[in-house]
């Protein structure tokens, strides 16, 4: 019997019958697939905050449906008391991690729900916040089959593509971000040569990247972080394509630590990068990387973490961010899916928000 591809399996799912957020429990990836449910805030929390489900659409989307159930749970009919219980279990969610900006921007959309319809039953709120959280997964595969076909435009068949962390379809609802140009170039023929970061400390590129393009075909090729230089140097990589967490207005972008590194490293080798960004990634309330809070993670995640015994001494000092910012001056484009943004990024960020206004 043919085992089931990691591809065939919803990164995030809205469990109706037993009202629960369903996961891939991503921190058993890539030996073990493990759906979980998710009941509580509590669950829903630790979840976020223990990356079982990560990267920014993902977390998003998983929020948007924990904060239904959680809505779901409120016995409270009056509408003032119902939002009071709503806004807790939201600023709950919210605090999980601080740098992806998706997280509370689905959060403001669920809460957006409730105030527009204030005047409605609350059971009926309730239907409405299920509805808005189906059509934001539903909107996340759209948008990321966008950004797959204006990345598309960038690369040309037999590229070298070189990412860093896992922007792919663990990360969304379908395709990924950064990856769907690789998965719609292997759809259409392009032959591509795909290098991932392993991306420590968490290993997403080496356990998640590297797992989902080699479960779909794709020739990938697995790289210690410290690799980039080297294949940049010997001329293997023609593009660069990441995820990323927050875009500022100016187009200063966190991604997962490292990608800045890479970001220099592509400079040096005229190498372009691409930041693939929804619109929901992009906070023009940011004006700059300088604004934008990176999320501290603990020790033992550099020390420790997957590794069977300690890999560093007891108690040294460990420094680790979970993301960096790239500066916009190091950024060839940033892929939406309203088009290619590009230098001055003020005005070309407002101009790719003007279009999504205009087409809404
Ligand atoms: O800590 P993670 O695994 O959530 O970090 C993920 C990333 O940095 C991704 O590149 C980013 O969220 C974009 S996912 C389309």
């Amino acid at each position: 019997m043919s085992q089931k591809s990691i591809m065939e399996y919803e990164t995030v799912a809205l469990d109706d019958d037993n009202s629960a957020l369903e996961i891939i429990d991503q921190t058993k990836l890539p030996g073990e697939t493990r759906l979980i449910s998710l009941h509580t805030g509590k669950e829903i929390w630790d979840a976020i905050y223990l990356l079982k489900v990560r990267g920014a659409p993902a977390i998003g989307v998983a929020a948007a449906f924990g904060m239904y159930l959680l809505a779901k749970q409120i016995k409270e009919q009056d509408f003032e008391l119902f939002y009071q219980a709503f806004l807790q279990q939201k600023e709950y969610l919210n605090s999980a991690r601080p740098t992806a900006v998706n997280l509370s921007w689905a959060l403001n959309r669920m809460d957006k729900v409730c105030i527009e319809n204030r005047e409605k039953p609350v059971e009926q709120i309730k239907e409405l916040l299920r509805a808005e959280s189906v059509a934001m997964k539903e909107e996340d595969i759209q948008v990321c089959k966008a950004i797959g076909e204006y990345g598309l435009t960038l690369v040309k068949p037999g590229d070298g593509i070189l990412t860093h962390c896992n922007a792919g379809q663990l990360a969304t609802c379908k395709y990924g971000t950064a990856t769907a140009p690789i998965y719609l170039g292997q759809e259409r023929g392009y032959h591509f040569r795909v290098y991932a970061d392993e991306t420590r400390p968490l290993l997403q590129g080496a356990r998640l990247t590297a797992y989902e393009l080699y479960a779909s075909g794709v020739d990938v090729t697995l790289l210690c972080d410290n690799m980039s230089a080297t294949v940049m140097r010997n001329g293997w990589v023609n593009a660069v394509f990441v995820g990323c967490d927050r875009v500022a207005a100016n187009g200063d972008t966190a991604n997962k630590i490292g990608t800045s590194v890479v970001a220099t490293v592509a400079k040096r080798y005229h190498v372009p990068v691409y930041i693939c960004a929804p619109t929901s990634t992009i906070d023009m309330n940011t004006l700059t990387g300088e604004d934008i809070v990176i999320e501290q993670r603990p020790a033992h995640e550099v020390t420790q973490m997957w590794y069977e015994k300690p890999m560093a001494p007891e108690g040294v000092k460990v420094f680790n961010p979970a993301f960096d910012v790239t500066d916009h001056d190091l950024i060839a484009g940033i892929v939406t899916e309203y088009g290619i943004a590009r230098e001055p990024y003020t005005e070309s960020l407002r101009e790719i928000f003007a279009k999504k206004n205009s087409t809404d």
